[in-house]
């Protein structure tokens, strides 16, 4: 459960529908879901089981499973480096979202202009990552995670119903003769019109990102969890469960706003970026008239903790790197990590405005300082961490070190013929082509 809390964050809800959106919706999907079932349930097993096989927290358990390996777990350590300011930055945009909704301001955060001018403004976005980071950093500090985890045991299920609701409503909008079943198709059948190879390469370089993202792979955080598990527990369920609740919520997500932005803006409107659930979802609640301004502030309510459960982990992870290998105290490290997040995060909030730059990605997309972080760890390191991982099981440890340890207990470990096969061959394969093109080395 704790690490399903991890998992549903701001990837599923912010991050998995404007990229579904950017990439054109259906061949993003489909893509993300084969991924899931393939990838993302291969990653998650391994890291699981290394961290319940060796007791150890990343920064050591990858030495443990084999001598001289002990560096992937400072790579991993990276990568919520990396996430962590800009996570912050929009959490940030949640919670100014949420206040508006508070002050009855729902119309205004409709309007067009709205998000861009909130963005490029200079301090107010400042201010409201400081509030994000400042709750985020309380929380590490004070190891309130129980309290935290124990109020979004209730609040998930309440986001989880509002997605579903607002998505069931998104599709009866309508505006001149598109409707909201029309976004639906959109969203959901892959159009290959016109699919290069170089764009098809593309969709699966964002999707293999986004779904380490979205399940906290590729960064170490599971090797902790997976070592805080019993050791009669099965693991198999619990990956499943982790899977399969942060792939629906995610889809959930795409369903309730990118056929919406469909209908507002029209194709041109999916290629917003990471400002797209902004955009279109107070049009949404808006048109649902009183009771929107309700649902707005319960939804940004809830995101807002489904982000800081998320963000705590990320920090959690980084302090607690800290703290093993410098021996640190929990008060320095934390205090560290946190005036090192305020100086990035205010460099991200400031690259809207003061330090603009168009970067182009090899994604395909202009990036802001914003995307090139989320782009470094997303399509650098996770591939990278992902790749050697396979290759310490798949080779150098051999997969009956992840195979003994989930079947512990006599524990079923189902789908295991194809967890050799992609830890093995497909998946170190295909992330080392991912590589080359997300490095440029290769350009399709
Ligand atoms: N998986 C989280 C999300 O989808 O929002 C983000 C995340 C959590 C990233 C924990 C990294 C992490 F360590």
């Amino acid at each position: 459960m704790a690490a399903a809390g991890s998992a549903v964050g701001l990837g599923n809800i912010w991050r998995f529908p404007y990229l579904a959106a950017k990439d054109g919706g259906g061949l993003f999907l489909v893509i993300y879901i084969i991924l899931t079932l393939t990838f993302g349930f291969t990653l998650l097993t391994t890291e699981i089981s290394i961290g319940r096989r060796t007791a150890q927290g990343p920064l050591t358990a990858y030495g443990k499973v084999k001598k001289g390996w002990g560096f992937l777990g400072g790579l991993a350590w990276i990568v919520p480096v990396l996430i962590l300011p800009y996570y912050c930055a929009i959490g940030g945009w949640v919670l100014k979202y949420f206040m508006v909704f508070v002050f009855g301001k729902a119309e205004m955060a409709a309007s067009d202009n709205f998000f861009g001018d909130y963005i490029t403004s200079v301090n107010e976005p400042i201010i409201w990552f400081v509030v994000f980071l400042a709750a985020t950093s309380f929380v590490v500090l004070r190891g309130v995670n129980k309290g935290i985890e124990e109020l979004s045991k209730i609040l998930m299920p309440i986001l989880l119903v509002l997605i579903l609701g607002i998505s069931l409503f998104a599709l009866t909008l309508k505006n001149g003769d598109v409707t909201g079943l029309d976004g639906l198709k959109v969203y959901v059948v892959p159009d290959l019109t016109g699919l290069t190879l170089a764009k098809f390469v593309q969709v699966l370089m964002d999707a293999m990102g986004q779904l380490f993202f979205s399940i906290s792979v590729a960064m170490g955080i599971m090797v902790a969890y997976g070592s805080y598990a019993k050791k009669d527990a099965d693991l198999m369920s619990s990956i499943n469960q982790i899977e399969l609740f942060d792939m629906i919520v995610a889809m959930l997500a795409g369903l309730m706003i990118v056929p919406a932005v469909f209908v507002f803006s029209g194709r041109e409107g999916m290629t917003a970026g990471p400002g797209l659930m902004f955009q279109s979802l107070p049009k949404v609640f808006v048109k649902m008239g009183n009771a929107g301004s309700v649902v707005g502030i319960i939804f940004f309510l809830t995101v807002i903790f489904a982000a800081l459960t998320s963000s705590v982990s990320i920090m959690e992870a980084i302090v607690s790197g800290l703290m093993d290998k410098f021996k640190l105290r929990r008060r320095i490290s934390a205090s560290l990590t946190t005036l090192y997040a305020l100086f990035l995060g205010v460099v991200v909030c400031l690259g809207y405005n003061k330090l603009y730059v168009e970067v182009n990605l090899p994604n395909g997309t202009k990036g802001q300082i914003l995307d090139i972080l989320d782009f470094i760890s997303n399509s650098w390191f996770m591939p990278l961490v992902a790749l050697l991982t396979c290759i310490l099981i798949g080779w150098v440890a051999q997969p009956s070190y992840v195979i003994e340890e989930v079947e512990q207990e006599k524990h079923k470990f189902s789908r295991k013929l194809l967890y050799i096969v992609m830890i093995k061959f497909v998946a170190p394969i295909l992330l080392f082509v991912l590589l080359l093109q997300s490095f440029g080395i290769v350009k399709l």
